[in-house]
């Protein structure tokens, strides 16, 4: 395993809400209901995703992670995606945010 590979924490995983941990904050809509919707509507914009779920609709600092969900990556936005697979690191976040 390379020095960038860490362990990936996949929604399954996390016990907050039984969903994974908040991507938006201000809905309180969890990695796991955001990817069901995505998934379900075939959401392609944060329009779409914020139709159902209202996620992104408040403080729009959760803008960076939803994209990146949109995109198929992880939501932690930072200097790497890490892939929700193998949990090595697999796309550089250009985003300000971090
Ligand atoms: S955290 Fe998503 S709109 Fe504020």
């Amino acid at each position: 395993m390379s020095s960038l590979a860490v362990q990936a924490q996949h929604a399954s995983e996390l016990p907050v809400c039984m969903g994974g941990e908040f991507v938006c904050h201000c809905h309180q809509v969890t990695e796991a209901e955001l990817r069901l919707a995505i998934e379900e509507t075939g959401a392609t914009s944060i329009e779409e995703i914020s139709v159902g779920t209202k996620a992104g609709t408040g403080c729009m600092s959760c803008h960076c992670k939803l994209n990146r969900m949109l995109c198929g990556l992880s939501p932690n936005c930072g200097r790497f995606g890490l892939c929700g697979q193998c949990g090595c690191a697999e796309a550089l976040c250009v985003c300000n945010a971090a």
